[in-house]
């Protein structure tokens, strides 16, 4: 294991939340320093200890606005030599971002410009950015590729990402790296760190592994009259920690070649709805209560990757299991629910 002052260090925005604190976590076991810069708006400081759990005591965490260049540019005077930024710091409610567009526009776009200006002002060579699956709307061909085209956005949060992606393709010609993540889903084997939603989820899997622990009454199954084997939507759902893992290729990828890419993020297999309630009861042995309801307004029928340009340039690929990640979910939603019981 490598002395804290001999490892190069990696800036990560939003690395208290979901997909940071796992990334974080990885880019440590390989050898990295990851520096955390949070505003705590999405995650709970509680989950920074546990993430020195899984990495050091001294691990490093700021408090700190992403949109606040002023103070952005004095922590990175005060770091000293950094050799990269993990840009994941962005509100990502579609729901939130349609009752509240113009938050949704300043949070995700100043944040960019900020780490795009800091990258050119200290010269740090790559810059690794966060994008979304929701860039390709209802995609015209399956499994989606990277140079299929992007549809209009249908929330202020899917627009963020488009235009996050040509601010990035327009100011950096090398240097970054654009994710597309399709539906990132798990939490660390460990159980110490997961998704930490705010109120009701939306999302599939955190309602799902609440209903199986008792805090929501039924998981409703939006739409059974799709145009898919058992009538319910597909995604690609993918592990956490494999996610996190592409940060670390894409890394890899820009000290041999600088040039700016995107790619996709998933897993090349698509699940039903109705897969994804079967496969967790069988990991977790629970029966769940469910509804059929209507569909969601915005939900598209089917979606899921074609990852081959990650695997075969990223040098990149899986290791766990649509299973593996709900077993995963279940045991973190299970600790979470103790760690409420033993503060109540
Ligand atoms: P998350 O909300 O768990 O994590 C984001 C973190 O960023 C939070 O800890 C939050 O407090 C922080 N943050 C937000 N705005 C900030 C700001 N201005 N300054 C500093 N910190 C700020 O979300 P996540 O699921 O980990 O998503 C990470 C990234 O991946 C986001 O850019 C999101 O849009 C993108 N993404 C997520 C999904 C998904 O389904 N989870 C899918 C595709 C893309
Ligand atoms: C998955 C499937 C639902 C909840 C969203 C964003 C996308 C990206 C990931 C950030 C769908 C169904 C869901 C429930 C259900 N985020 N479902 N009952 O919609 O694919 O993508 O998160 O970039 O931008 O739109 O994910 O988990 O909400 O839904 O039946 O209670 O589960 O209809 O088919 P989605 P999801």
């Amino acid at each position: 294991m490598k002395n804290q002052e001999h490892r190069p260090k990696i800036i990560v925005t939003g690395g208290a939340g979901f997909i940071g604190s796992h990334t974080v976590v990885e880019l440590w076991n390989v050898g990295y320093e990851p520096i955390i810069v949070d505003n705590f708006s999405n995650s709970q400081p509680w989950i920074f200890d546990r993430i020195k759990r899984l990495t050091s005591k001294g691990l490093q965490c700021f408090h700190i606005d992403c949109c606040d260049e002023e103070k952005m540019e004095q922590l990175f005077l005060k770091l000293g030599q950094i050799i990269g930024i993990i840009h994941f710091a962005a509100l990502k409610s579609v729901n939130e971002s349609i009752e509240q567009p113009e938050m949704y526009y300043k949070n995700n776009l100043n944040s960019l410009q900020t780490i795009i200006n800091l990258k050119e002002k200290f010269n740090i060579p790559d810059l690794v950015f966060s994008s979304s699956a929701t860039v390709y709307g209802a995609a015209e061909q399956l499994p989606v590729t990277e140079d299929c085209n992007l549809k209009p956005a249908t929330s202020p949060y899917g627009e963020t990402k488009q235009l996050g992606e040509k601010m990035i393709r327009e100011q950096l010609e090398t240097g970054a790296i654009i994710l597309r993540y399709f539906n990132p889903v798990g939490a660390h084997p460990s159980g110490l760190i997961g998704e930490l939603p705010i109120g009701v989820p939306q999302n599939l899997i955190p309602y799902l592994t609440q209903t199986a622990i008792g805090q929501r009454d039924s998981l409703k199954v939006f739409g059974t009259d799709y145009n898919t084997q058992d009538g319910t939507c597909i995604r690609d759902y993918i592990h956490v920690l494999d996610l996190a893992k592409a940060h670390i290729a894409a890394l890899t990828r820009l000290l041999s070649n600088r040039k700016t890419d995107v790619y996709n993020i998933g897993t090349g297999e698509g699940h039903s709805v109705l897969e994804v309630i079967n496969t967790f009861e069988k990991v977790s042995g629970i029966d769940l209560r469910v509804k059929y309801t209507n569909r969601r307004a915005g939900d598209i029928e089917s979606i899921y990757a074609d990852c081959s340009k990650a695997s075969l340039t990223l040098k990149w690929d899986l290791k766990y299991t649509l299973g593996d990640a709900l077993k995963h979910a279940w045991q973190w939603e299970k600790g979470l629910h103790e760690t409420k019981a033993e503060a109540a």
